[in-house]
């Protein structure tokens, strides 16, 4: 995943699209680059590393003067990250110039004709094929750059998100898109693009969000040219208001967003159910459920496709969902749902869950699913994103953006989502109480207040972070609802320490895992007191026994593991359902300290990406 910036308008472009970058970093960044129209040329500036990076190298390279400018920061997938590989992207002509996020699948044959036909190639990217292709179709068929674009790209397989100017006819920019985000800023006399609202939303919040197969022409003084790209008919762009502000992607005084995402959690969940879930009249109300409840009613079952912290949600959710409504659940990785060749009717319903909205696989789970007539429904966390945009229906998780790579909010956002759902449906079908469902919704009520009150346990878990922060490995266990919340606390570990971490089953350690515990191994262990405590404080019996080291993470007031364990963490007492949106907190703390002593990149770890738009 990358980010794209563009801008055309009355301003220096150069500022803001190097600012818009910056925004940006965290969807991929092993380069990054700039390409300016200085009123006669192009100037262009790119370099493998971070954006700093490329500052500094326009300061020696290039002038930056100039109203109209393209950028990029890369995360590759077609030819090593190095400077020629980075974009913008020259044609052969050096006309054209253009920017991409995604894949061109079929790059390889498009490549070879072009070579046939004279043309060179500097870069191993896809991207390069595309500019050339569409100088090739300009130059054969005589038509100007937009038609260029609409003729190639109808030969084009793959994903993209492209921004292309033409250094002969610099009163415009031409985008397009397909399975990679694009937003067009509309401003006044000025237009701004982009991979997501954060590079504009200081300037305008009035935004177009390119469809997929569609593409823009944004010119000087005029208004937006939406066209579908397969037969080039007019489109009437829906230019909505963006609700974002700027200091919700400031890190607002936190060192990481990872910190501020984690310490946003109260009022996450909270905007989560806001307007949802009314507590005194025991009313929820989610449209995309009421609008399709009967299908949900009489479901043979619920899929849920997701990828990592997502299906670490989805997982969750099949406990809930089976406790409350006796709907039979699975829970796929979207990954392998999507070449399995899965079992799938009209009768199933398919939750896909993802952050970003931009997975690629959970994207392809999506749409198999709904070839086989499935009803897909989406818990997405980015408005306007691409998978809200393709599943029949869906529920916002309401958490904000989320900048740092670690998914933290994401994750007990989509929790609160999921259990919404799922008692709505459990209210409808009889299968819990009046008054159970009651209870559920006056605890979640005090669920943000909770989360508050786990984050005093800050401290504590930094002085643990900082016992452990140079073990080499870790376990963690938990039971029931809280076994995917000790798959989500190893996962946590590994993307942001780099330690090696395991989740597992509690019970299972003893078939297997526990040949490893010895005095080196920390485990942590999840031992509410609500489901099977006595099984777990026996897990943890054999563990000590064997000088294993415990971190518990127990509910307030708990004697007995105290006494066992290394170190004890505390949760508010809650509803042994909801524990997982409270045991998850200690967890990513835990790792964000261990991370931050270990001098790791905690909002952007290595080889990572926030949103994996490739396969
Ligand atoms: C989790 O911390 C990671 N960021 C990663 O596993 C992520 O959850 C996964 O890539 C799915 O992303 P999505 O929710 O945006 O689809
Ligand atoms: N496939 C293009 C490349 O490897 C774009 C990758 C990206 O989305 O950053 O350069």
């Amino acid at each position: 995943m990358c980010g794209i910036v563009g801008y055309i308008g009355h301003r220096e472009a150069y500022p803001v699209v190097l600012k818009g970058l910056k925004r940006l970093e965290y969807r991929g960044y092993d380069s990054a680059g700039v390409a300016i129209y200085d009123g006669k040329n192009i100037k262009l500036s790119k370099t493998k590393g971070k954006v700093v990076d490329l500052e500094t190298r326009v300061k020696e390279e290039i002038s930056d003067v100039g109203t109209l400018a393209i950028g990029h920061t890369r995360w590759a997938t077609h030819g090593e990250p190095n400077d020629v590989n980075s974009h913008p992207h020259y044609s052969n002509s050096g006309e054209l110039v253009i920017i991409h996020n995604g894949i061109i699948e079929n790059y390889a044959p498009l490549k070879q004709e072009l070579i046939n036909r004279g043309y060179e190639f500097k870069s191993d990217t896809d991207t390069e094929v595309l500019v050339n292709l569409i100088e090739d179709v300009k130059k054969n068929e005589n038509v100007k750059l937009g038609k260029a674009v609409q003729v190639a790209l109808n030969q084009v397989v793959g994903a993209y998100a492209i921004a292309v100017f033409d250094k002969n006819k610099p009163d415009e920019i031409v985008v397009a898109r397909l399975g990679s985000p694009l937003v067009i800023g509309v401003g006044e006399d000025e237009f701004f693009i982009a991979s997501d609202a954060s590079p504009f939303i200081e300037y305008t919040n009035n935004a177009i969000y390119l469809e997929d197969e569609e593409m823009a022409i944004v010119r000087r003084g005029k208004k937006v040219k939406v066209r579908k790209i397969k037969d080039d008919s007019l489109v009437d762009p829906y230019v909505q208001e963006l609700q974002l502000n700027l200091e919700q992607i400031e890190k607002g005084g936190y060192d990481h967003f990872m910190l501020k995402e984690i310490y946003e959690q109260p009022r996450a969940i909270l905007d989560t159910f806001r307007g949802r879930m009314l507590a005194n009249e025991g009313i929820i109300r989610m449209a995309g459920i009421d609008d399709n409840i009967e299908k949900f009613l009489n479901a043979n079952r619920i899929l849920i496709v997701a990828c990592g912290t997502s299906w670490h949600a989805g997982l969750v959710a099949e406990y809930v969902f089976e406790n409350l409504t006796r709907i039979p659940v699975e829970v796929e990785y979207a990954s392998e749902f999507r070449y399995r060749n899965p079992v799938i009717t009209e009768k199933d319903v398919v939750i896909a869950i993802s952050q970003s909205g931009e997975t690629a696989d959970t994207m392809a789970a999506i749409k198999l699913a709904k070839s086989k007539g499935a009803f897909v429904f989406g818990v997405c966390n980015v408005v306007g994103s691409s998978i809200s945009r393709e599943t029949h229906a869906g529920a916002y998780t309401h958490a904000g953006p989320e900048i740092g790579v670690a998914s933290t909010k994401a994750f007990t956002t989509q929790i609160t989502v999921l259990t919404l759902i799922a008692l709505k449906l459990a209210q409808k079908k009889g299968t819990i109480s009046t008054s159970e469902f009651h209870q559920y919704l006056s605890e979640m009520d005090a669920i943000p207040a909770k989360v508050e009150k786990t984050l005093t346990s800050d401290n504590h878990v930094k002085t643990i972070a900082n016992i452990y922060k140079d073990a080499t490995n870790f376990l963690y266990l938990g039971r029931g609802y809280n076994f995917p919340v000790a798959l989500e606390g190893a996962l946590k570990l590994k993307e942001i320490s780099y330690i090696h971490a395991e989740g597992y089953p509690a019970a299972e350690m003893k078939h297997g895992p526990i040949a490893l515990i010895d005095e080196q191994m920390p485990v942590v262990v999840i031992a509410t007191r609500k489901g099977h405590y006595d099984k777990v404080v026996s897990n943890i019996q054999e563990i000590k026994s064997r000088k294993g080291k415990i971190i518990a993470v127990v509910m307030q007031g708990d004697k007995t593991i105290k006494n066992i364990a290394d170190y004890v963490i505390e949760i508010p007492e809650t509803l042994e359902l909801l524990t997982p949106l409270l045991t998850t907190i200690p967890l990513q703390l835990l790792s964000y300290y261990i991370a931050v002593m270990r001098d790791c990149n905690v909002d952007q770890p290595r080889n990572l990406a926030k949103s994996v738009t490739v396969e």
